[in-house]
């Protein structure tokens, strides 16, 4: 029989120090929100460990926020109301009582709790906790960690078996002086948390009632030391939320790293959790990937490159100061330097985009090039096609968006425009500086400008004199 797990995340408190306009589980964190990271790490902590349970979610303050957030993006999850935020035990006490739980929560063998504001926490170190209880058959595991400037954190007192927890508030200079301290990360028999949780009182100097107290000297508990203590950053306060945050990014670096991507320094770079970027891939510095974007193997994206939600195929090159957004870049093809691609833009194999150029809702075919200063939006450009310099199509009426449509092979001179709805054969020749108007037969030449006239000597006129 598999175990039986109960996960509790504590998300009900207000997070004042965040000085937010949200509550903290909605704080933004990466590209997602605080809670969503305690969530991804139990859900993946119980596929992995094969355990039978549920999750969770402690909500009070700003409920109305928070619920609707979770049930959107995570419809598994359980909730339980914390009328009043009176501290971590009555949260406890909350979710052992809720009525949309009730019949479950008390018969796992096991309650994990772990707060909504540490979202460095991985599957990882729950599945750490798990092996410690069920091996050494504890009652309950406290996760700690050193803290060289502990101020803030519960201080973990050890006694010769078992321990305590102290909070800052309650704590004597000499215990202040430990830096060992609670991580905020719990592992307990249900049993034994259900008859500990009872006796806890608020007679301390914040009133509250602590979850901290379910942990005493000479009961079969242990404080679990973990090396690394990053992983358990609390994010009280904006600084400790853009530390939460950078550790996040170096994890997310460090995995891909680990997979064959090379940062030229990777400090520099700023990579969401959902990014894919694939072996032999190179990345720059002062870059961003964000949302769900996918970088296949052996691109090479230089500095000041932003690409979101888009898709950049193997071999492709997104050059220096270019942005992605919505576009898909497919394999060999190039985008830069200084190339915007909007939603939309799908840019064909070897295909190549140059400088200022900027493509909105357009799909380019293998090959083609619009290598300087052009606006192609609403359009299809066949396969081979060289777009010259300073192309546009003029796609809005000022009411309505009209598509152009250029076949293969062709060739449109610089300084053009087209004013759409237009087509465009294959084979076709445009003469520079012309204004399309009107559709052009494959293998047909169109040239459309102002006829030129020269007077000789007459520069002089406008010539200031020296
Ligand atoms: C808590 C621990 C402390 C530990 C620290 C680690 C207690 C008493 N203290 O302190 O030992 O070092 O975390 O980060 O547990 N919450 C509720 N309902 C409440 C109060 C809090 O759901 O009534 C939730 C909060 O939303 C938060 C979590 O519990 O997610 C922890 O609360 P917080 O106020 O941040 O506790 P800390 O002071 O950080
Ligand atoms: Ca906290």
């Amino acid at each position: 029989m598999s175990l039986t797990i109960g996960a509790v995340i504590l998300a009900a408190g207000e997070g004042k120090r965040l000085k937010l306009n949200a509550p903290k589980p909605l704080a933004p964190c990466l590209d997602k929100k605080l809670i969503d990271f305690p969530i991804k790490a139990l859900k993946n902590f119980f596929s992995q460990n094969k355990i039978d349970g549920k999750i969770t979610a402690v909500i009070g303050h700003q409920r109305e926020l928070v619920r609707p957030y979770i049930e959107k993006h995570h419809p598994d999850i359980a909730f339980a109301i914390q009328e009043e935020q009176k501290g971590t035990a009555d949260a406890l006490r909350s979710y052992f009582i809720s009525h949309e739980n009730n019949h479950i929560t008390n018969q796992f063998q096991y309650t994990l709790v772990i707060c909504a504001d540490t979202p460095v926490v991985s599957a990882k170190e729950l599945t750490e906790m798990l092996t410690l209880i069920t091996n050494e058959n504890l009652d309950g595991v406290a996760a700690s960690f050193i803290e060289k400037n502990p101020k803030g954190y519960g201080r973990i007192v050890r006694e010769k078996k078992g321990f305590h927890i102290t909070e800052e508030k309650d704590a004597t200079d000499e215990i202040r002086k430990i830096t060992e301290v609670n991580s905020g990360l719990y592992i307990l028999k249900t049993s034994y948390l259900l008859e500990h949780l009872k006796a806890i009182d608020s007679n301390n100097k914040s009133g509250e009632f602590y979850l901290t107290d379910v942990f005493k000297d000479g009961l079969n508990v242990k404080a679990h030391c973990f090396p690394n203590g990053d992983i358990f950053l609390g994010v009280n306060t904006l600084s400790q939320l853009e530390d939460a945050e950078k550790a996040l990014r170096i994890r997310k670096k460090n995995e891909l790293r680990d997979n064959g991507v090379r940062f030229i320094d990777s400090s520099h770079c700023y990579i969401d959790s959902e990014v894919e970027v694939g072996e032999g891939s190179v990345i720059y510095p002062n870059t961003f990937l964000t949302g769900k974007t996918q970088i296949g193997k052996n691109v090479v994206i230089e500095m000041g490159a932003q690409i979101t939600n888009s898709i950049v195929d193997d071999s492709a090159k997104v050059l220096a100061y270019t942005i992605l957004d919505g576009a898909h870049l497919h394999t060999k093809a190039s985008a830069g330097p200084f190339a915007r691609l909007r939603p939309g833009a799908d840019i064909g194999p070897e295909a190549k985009i140059g400088n200022f150029v900027e493509i909105k809702k357009s799909v380019l075919d293998r090959g083609v090039k619009v290598s300087h200063l052009s606006y192609v939006g609403d359009a299809f450009i066949g396969e081979e096609t060289n777009i010259g310099c300073g192309f546009i199509t003029c796609n809005f009426d000022g009411l309505n968006k009209h598509i152009t449509k250029i076949g293969k092979n062709s060739f449109i001179g610089s300084d053009s425009q087209t004013i759409a709805p237009v087509v465009i054969g294959d084979d076709c020749f445009v003469a520079s500086s012309s204004t399309i108007t009107k559709d052009m037969p494959d293998g047909s030449f169109a040239i459309s400008r102002g006829q030129q006239t020269t007077k000789e000597g007459m520069a002089k006129k406008f010539l200031k004199k020296k």
